[in-house]
């Protein structure tokens, strides 16, 4: 199998490249220019080919005969930099590859989410304010994510709960709504979260779903595995 990681780079990123190169997949990846050496420690097992993720000739040459494309999207600046990313990697794809993307909680695929008075004021308080000061535009990913969701391609938006560092756990337990008791504990580990998107490629039942995950070791979702074993 033959994958490509946009935002390659990153922590998330930087954990798929691991988890696919343990698969045996051949990795290529997408970064920024200025981010190439933080991929160091894989060089000589993977490519990479430096440009903006938004960049429609980039992708181009970086999803050429992939099976699958996991794409980090980020809210970043506001240039729109999710959405165009999206769009390039759905215009891009080889038509049939599995295309995996992450966000956050926040993105909702069908409005049955029900969300915390805390998410909910953090989104306001702080899309508001990162949009004022230009750090960030959260209403991008949304952006991105809706394009997704109309596409006809064989995607996946995997949503992200808090995130923490350590060891794997194993794989993400997850449901289809933000507010179902098995995701209350709201922690997953980053590597986990790189592991359940590239879990996501060879998973036909994840095909057209926006799975929200939680660490499989959590309390709310160990009460829901010992309930469904009751
Ligand atoms: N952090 C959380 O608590 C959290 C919670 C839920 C879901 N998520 C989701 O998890 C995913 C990754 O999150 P993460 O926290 O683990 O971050 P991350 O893996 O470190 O990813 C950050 C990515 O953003 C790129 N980036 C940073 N600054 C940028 C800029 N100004 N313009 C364009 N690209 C920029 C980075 O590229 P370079 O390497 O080039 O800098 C990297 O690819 C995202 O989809 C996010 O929505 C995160």
């Amino acid at each position: 199998m033959k994958v490509c990681i946009v935002g390659a780079s990153g922590k998330l990123g930087q954990y798929m490249v691991q988890h696919a190169l343990d698969r045996g997949y051949e990795v290529v990846g997408v970064c920024r220019e200025q981010s190439v050496a933080k991929l160091d420690a894989f060089k000589g097992r993977m490519t990479v080919i430096p440009g903006a993720t938004n960049d429609s000739a980039v992708i181009r040459k970086a999803v050429a005969e992939c099976d699958g494309v996991l794409t980090v999207l980020v809210p970043w600046g506001v240039q729109q930099y999710s959405t165009g990313t999206a769009q390039a990697v759905l215009d891009n794809a080889p038509p049939g590859a599995r295309l995996i993307f992450s966000c956050g909680w926040h993105i909702t695929r069908d409005g049955q989410d029900v969300y915390s008075w805390k998410l909910t004021t953090f989104v306001k308080v702080f899309g508001r304010i990162a949009r004022l000061v230009r750090f960030a535009d959260l209403d991008d990913q949304v952006e991105a994510c809706r394009r997704i969701f109309a596409s006809d391609t064989r995607w996946t938006v995997v949503r992200g709960s808090d995130l923490e560092e350590g060891p794997s756990q194993g794989l993400p337990a997850w449901s289809r709504h933000v507010g179902d008791p098995i995701l209350e504990s709201n922690l997953t580990r980053r590597i986990d979260f790189a592991l359940f998107m590239v879990a996501a490629l060879e998973n036909d039942e994840l095909i057209h779903e926006a799975p929200a995950i939680v660490g499989c070791q959590t309390p709310s979702a160990l009460a829901f595995q010992g309930a469904s074993q009751r």
